[in-house]
């Protein structure tokens, strides 16, 4: 007994950085929504679902996968050139750079993006955005 008690602060602390996790992760979820509502929204639109054959969707998109995430970082910072294929579908319209864009703003709008779009919660961070354009730089 004595030795599980000796446990228990191990464990309190091992809750209280998860949970700080869990609220970092909220946080950039909600400040990423409002970064997608004045940024993106207008054309792949409020639900994610695109707009016919003119803007991709990104909801259950098989172009916004974990594996994809570099470039698509990459495509939010400057820009996405056509023709690119999404969930069999070809748009052949370049979605335009977003230069304005910190790379926080990036990172939460990534977080918002997987999280809610990708299905994939994972905190997108700063340094992760800063390393992916940093190979990705143009002019
Ligand atoms: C002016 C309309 C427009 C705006 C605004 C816009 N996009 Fe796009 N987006 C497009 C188009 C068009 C494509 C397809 C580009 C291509 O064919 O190369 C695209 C492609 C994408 C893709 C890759 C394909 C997919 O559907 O998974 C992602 C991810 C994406 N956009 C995210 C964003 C995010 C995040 C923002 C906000 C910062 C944004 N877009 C703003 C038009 C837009």
């Amino acid at each position: 007994m004595k030795r599980l008690l000796s446990f228990l602060p191990v464990l309190a602390i091992l809750a209280s950085c998860q949970s700080e996790q869990e609220v970092k992760r909220q946080q950039y979820v909600s400040e990423g929504l409002e970064v997608y509502k004045k940024h993106c929204s207008n054309c792949h639109q409020p639900d994610g679902k695109g707009m016919a054959k003119l803007y991709p969707p990104l909801a259950d998109s098989d172009y916004l996968t974990a594996a994809n995430r570099n470039a698509v970082l990459c495509g939010i910072r400057y820009g996405f050139h056509a023709p690119l294929t999404v969930n069999g579908q070809v748009y052949r319209q370049s979605m335009p750079a977003n230069p304005q864009l910190k790379p926080l703003d990036v990172a939460v709008l990534m977080t918002f993006l997987s999280s809610k779009f990708g299905k994939d919660p994972a905190i997108t961070e700063v340094a992760d955005v800063e390393k992916a354009l940093a190979d990705c730089r143009q002019p």
